[in-house]
């Protein structure tokens, strides 16, 4: 018999996830009940996966109150509702849960979760999808080996893209910190994850800097206007032009906007008229320069870990294409990494282009596919080993370290100290 999956949350993520159940698992898993407070998304997805009229929910609390329906749940709502969602999950009897991340901006709600979970003996976990993804194993495995010796540090970066950062850490929904989280943590909570996780200690003490530089009114060009389709003057030279990045500009229809022009309209299918209405008068139209946000365009944290491990990350808007890059280095050599192009180098040894077996699919579309393959062997009661599960506990180690650069952050760059085994 199939094993059962609900999903809570059928924007962009949940129904990814529910794409690649159905696409490498459907002889396995069924999905069985979905739930989103928008009925057009219910009504949009649901036929898709042949979910019936009385197994669609527009609330959670309606969802909740039919008991345990699955074997197990995806919650992929956005930031501010995930703790009190889970929360209820577990309450409910949910013993396998996929959360998104991140997990809560409040420490004590993600470590009420976590103490709730292992009451409750529920398996909760967060989708830190880079560590499922080849590439990154791969870095893991070589500094685990000893091939470059002592591990002594890790200088990570994560460019996310100036017209990525537009479209959600500025227009969109990770604008705000009141609605959402601080950019480090909304955006990075992987990257620490990955950089605790090399750095396989606890993290002692994080320091930062950083700001929103350039996303506000004072930077705004003479002439802007409200909206970029509403006469603003300065739309034919600047690269955040709404009807340039979402309807003109044929790079980033193929391979960034397509993806979003659902978020655009809340449509799944949409017309060229739908995006235009949409940038008319939507989110998504407006002056980059006059948006109501308030998270850091670019940020650096350093850390120390307890073996004397040093890292730096470093988090900014402004790059030209979306990609991650990292210098690691050891006693013995170092490992520097592009993308998924990844180059060893042993000091007076071998040198040369490591195979990661990690393919070119875009952002962490396979840290994706590879994260729910575990989730099913898990779920189908395959998984022995689950060191490499990204459980709510790792999550609090990264969430506690991102906390903590903020706190730093904000007073300056000042160090926090984290007591020992924690962070
Ligand atoms: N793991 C990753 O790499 C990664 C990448 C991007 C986003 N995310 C996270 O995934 C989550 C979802 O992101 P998204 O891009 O899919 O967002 P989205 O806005 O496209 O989807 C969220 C969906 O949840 C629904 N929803 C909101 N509140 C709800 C509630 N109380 N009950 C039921 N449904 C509700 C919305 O109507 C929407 O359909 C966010 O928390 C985001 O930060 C994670």
């Amino acid at each position: 018999m199939k094993k059962t999956v609900s999903v809570i949350g059928l924007g962009n993520r949940g129904t990814e996830y529910m794409g690649f159940l159905k696409a490498f698992h459907s002889s396995r898993v069924e999905i069985y009940a979905l739930c989103d407070i928008r009925q057009q998304a219910l009504d949009d997805i649901a036929p898709r996966f042949s979910v019936p009229e009385e197994r669609r929910f527009l609330s959670a609390e309606d969802f909740f109150s039919r008991g345990v329906l699955s074997d197990a749940l995806i919650i992929a709502t956005q930031d501010r509702s995930h703790c009190e969602i889970t929360k209820r999950a577990i309450q409910t009897g949910y013993k396998l849960i996929l959360l998104e991340k991140p997990v809560s901006a409040v420490k004590e709600e993600y470590e009420g979760l976590r103490d709730l979970a292992r009451e409750r003996g529920a398996l909760l976990i967060v989708c830190h999808v880079l560590r499922y993804s080849n590439y990154y194993r791969r870095i893991k495995e070589i500094i685990a080996g000893g091939e470059i010796g002592d591990l002594v540090s890790i200088n990570h970066t994560e460019n996310v893209g100036y017209f990525h950062f537009a479209h959600s850490f500025v227009r969109g929904n990770w604008r705000n910190e009141s609605g959402s989280a601080p950019s480090l943590l909304a955006k990075c909570c992987h990257d620490l994850d990955l950089i605790a996780w090399f750095a396989d200690s606890p993290c002692v003490s994080v320091s930062s800097v950083g700001s929103l530089r350039y996303f506000c009114k004072e930077n705004a060009p003479a002439g802007a206007a409200p909206f970029c389709m509403g006469g603003c003057a300065a739309k034919n030279t600047c690269p955040y032009d709404a009807e340039r990045l979402y309807i003109k500009d044929p790079f980033y229809k193929a391979k960034f906007i397509k993806y979003m022009k659902r978020t655009l309209t809340g449509k799944a299918k949409n017309r060229k008229s739908d995006i235009e209405n949409a940038l008319k008068t939507g989110d998504y139209g407006r002056c980059v320069f006059g948006c109501d946000n308030d998270v850091c365009d670019h940020q650096f944290v350093t850390m120390t870990f307890e073996n004397g491990v040093t890292a730096v990350l470093s988090m900014n808007a402004f790059s030209e294409k979306m990609f991650r890059e990292c210098h690691i280095v050891g006693t013995k050599g170092e490992l520097i990494g592009r993308g998924t192009k990844l180059t060893l180098h042993v000091f007076g040894g071998k040198t040369g282009r490591i195979g990661t077996f990690s393919p070119n699919i875009g952002g962490h579309v396979e840290g994706d596919i590879r994260l729910i393959a575990g989730f099913v062997k898990i779920l189908c009661g395959e998984a022995a080993d689950l060191t490499d599960i990204t459980t709510i506990d790792a999550t609090v180690v990264s969430h506690d370290i991102a906390l903590a650069a903020e706190e730093s952050r904000k007073n300056g760059g000042a160090p926090v100290f984290l007591a020992a085994g924690r962070g």
